[in-house]
């Protein structure tokens, strides 16, 4: 993971390093760094935690350098620690190198090149990196970079500074988001837009191992043997919103209450009139109905959770299979996939390494290729043939809560306008659908702010406990899967999810007197079903909160508490039942002093393996 920046330009580049590092905090947050040319000579600080610890000894330093390079460090290999946060340096003290992605061979690199001859000074990969070039330079950087990249296997965005030459600024881009950005007041290197503070229009991805030698005034790009080449600025739209709380204590809860907004502009987006069109979305009306044998998901953390409500929605709709991959297994599974399939990929950040590479294989195995992609113009989005943008608007809370909730409703839609295309809804029921899919927004609205004094009471019964179960059948399953991810990611209590008829296979062991057991039971025709359930764990001694809607509050399940949501159709009810358990762990996190928007070992964005 890591987010890494660099500059070069007019000015003192350390203040703007610091910012743009504190927009790139998403991507992880165990440790900051950055490095500047003084006087010919390499300088760096460095610090273990947040920016603002870095920022702290840099303000007392008051260093002055035009150009420089900074990192914000997700940990893959070595301790959070000072000693393995970027920059790392050479021996011989000539580069200094900033690193997002994961060098898999640096154990044989270390043998083959730098044993006996060279100290290492942390237990990173990256400082394996920055020794090679280090070794390989004999006057010309670009070829030492050449090289040392040649020697890499795995996946690398580098920003390199060399102390012979103190104008330029080096990157090179290897399966890891690095973008290059020329600025008013010099030029740029960022894995994402936002850490760069002013407007451009000329921006550009650095793939497939490209190097690329900036100024202040010129940008150069390399193929990987050191050959210049020509390259053309992209057209996506690049943007970037300010990072701003409001009147809220956590951007979570911030971001929970745009819920109705994030799916009402996602609906918006491809409503028209009273049809689903999708304006980025080449799928053939002869493909879906006549070829088309079985659509498979694949996504990672919630995303995953979305497309298992989306095969539910999906089959029910369109009368056709769907299986639901988890992307980091599916990539090295037997992927039976080929022309018929419809392989669509949901991914917040567009970004996330194993589901960018479950795409790729897709594309290899001849599948017609879909994503379900928040930021636009990602790598996820940018490789797929087809494109759903959810329209969340910028999520800050590593928990995500409104990508998901209009990532569901992208997949309701796609649902209907496949089911719509194959005949398997008829015109009624397709108008009734896109009706109800109307009024989900107004309906989340109605209830997430009754929601969210009840969950703070609730969340009083729960802060304490050890461990908490969620169960659910079918689509209820996939939200009460994700109502645990959420409970287990920013409270830390530990909390696991199953299929209501599982439990009694293993698990139910675990319950004891007062153990708390969430059971989600929309109205559905397993609710008799999870009902059953819900008396074994009580019969156990379970504290049962029932999360249902408000059809079914009168129904014969005595819960020790219950929490309704509006009605909807059966299709759409996880968007609804999901409210009160994002609202419940956020309290419970909050009740536990955690660190909500950024809980321990998390980042936002997931770019290694
Ligand atoms: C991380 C985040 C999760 C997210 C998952 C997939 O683990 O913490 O909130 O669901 O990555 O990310 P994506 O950007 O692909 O949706």
């Amino acid at each position: 993971m890591c987010g890494i920046i660099g500059k070069v330009g007019v000015g003192n580049v350390f203040p703007e390093l610091l910012n743009g590092l504190k927009n790139l905090e998403y991507r992880g947050y165990d440790s900051a760094g950055v490095a500047g040319i003084i006087d010919n000579k390499i300088i760096r600080f460095r610090q273990e935690g947040r920016i603002s610890n870095l920022e702290a000894e840099v303000e007392k330093a008051s260093p002055e350098s035009f150009i420089g390079i900074g990192h914000t460090r997700w940990a893959t290999h070595g301790s959070p620690t000072k000693d393995n946060a970027h920059p790392h340096i050479s021996t011989n003290g000539k580069f200094a190198i900033v690193h997002n992605g994961i060098i898999e061979n640096s154990d044989e690199l270390k043998k083959s090149f730098l044993e006996g001859k060279i100290q290492l000074s942390s237990r990173t990969d990256t400082e394996i990196v920055v020794q090679l070039m280090g070794l390989f330079y004999k006057g010309d950087v670009i070829s030492a970079i050449s090289e040392a990249c040649k020697a890499l296997t795995g996946s690398f965005a580098l920003g390199i500074l060399c102390e012979d030459t103190p104008n330029i600024l080096y990157a090179v881009g290897q399966s890891s988001p690095l973008l290059v950005v020329k600025g008013k007041s010099g030029n740029y290197i960022a894995s994402d837009f936002c850490a760069v503070g002013e407007g451009t229009d000329e921006v550009y991805r650095l793939t497939d191992g490209e190097i690329c030698a900036l100024t202040e005034g010129s940008i150069r790009f390399f193929n990987p043997s050191g050959a210049p080449i020509e390259k053309f600025p992209e057209k996506a739209e690049f943007s970037c919103v300010a990072f701003d709380k409001g009147n809220y204590e956590h951007f979570m809860l911030k971001e929970i209450f745009e819920q109705p907004k994030a799916v009402k502009d996602t609906i918006n987006s491809f409503l028209k009139e009273n049809e689903i069109v999708f304006p980025n979305v080449k799928l053939y009306d002869n493909f879906i109905k006549e070829k088309l044998e079985k659509i498979v998901i694949v996504a990672c953390g919630s995303a995953y959770h979305a497309g298992l409500v989306g095969k539910s929605v999906l089959e029910s709709l369109c009368k056709i299979s769907c299986s639901v991959e988890i992307a980091s297994e599916f990539r090295y599974s037997q992927s039976f996939i080929n022309e018929k399939t419809l392989a669509v990929f949901i991914s917040q950040s567009g970004e996330t390494a194993d589901t960018l590479a479950a795409l790729r294989l897709a594309k290899k195995k001849g599948a017609k290729t879909l994503s379900i992609v928040n930021v636009t113009g990602s790598a996820i989005a940018e490789e797929s043939e087809s494109v759903i943008y959810t329209k969340a608007g910028r999520e800050v809370a590593v928990a995500t809560t409104k990508a998901y909730s209009a990532q569901l409703a992208s997949l309701y839609a796609l649902a209907i306008f496949m089911g719509g295309i194959r005949a398997a809804i008829d015109t009624e029921r397709y108008k009734r659908l896109v009706e109800e899919l109307r009024f989900l927004p107004e309906k989340i609205k109605r209830r997430i702010t009754t929601l969210a004094p009840q969950m703070e009471e609730l969340s009083k019964d729960i802060y304490k406990k050890r461990d908490v179960f969620f169960i659910g059948r079918l689509n209820d399953f996939a939200t009460a899967a994700e109502g645990s991810l959420k409970m287990k990611e920013i409270s830390y209590i530990n909390s696991q999810s199953y299929p209501a008829g599982e439990l009694k296979h293993g698990t139910i062991s675990l319950i004891e007197e007062g153990t708390v057991v969430v059971a989600v039971a929309g109205k559905s025709k397993v609710f008799s079903k999870t009902a059953s359930n819900i008396s074994e764990v009580q019969a156990r001694g379970a504290r049962v909160i029932l999360i249902t809607d408000e059809s079914e509050k009168d129904c014969k399940v005595t819960a020790e508490i219950t929490v309704t949501v509006p009605e909807t159709l059966k299709e759409f009810q996880s968007s609804l039942l999901v409210l009160p358990l994002q609202l419940l762990s956020y309290y419970t996190a909050k009740l536990r002093g955690c660190d909500i928007d950024k809980p321990k070992n998390l980042a936002k964005s997931v770019t290694v393996e």
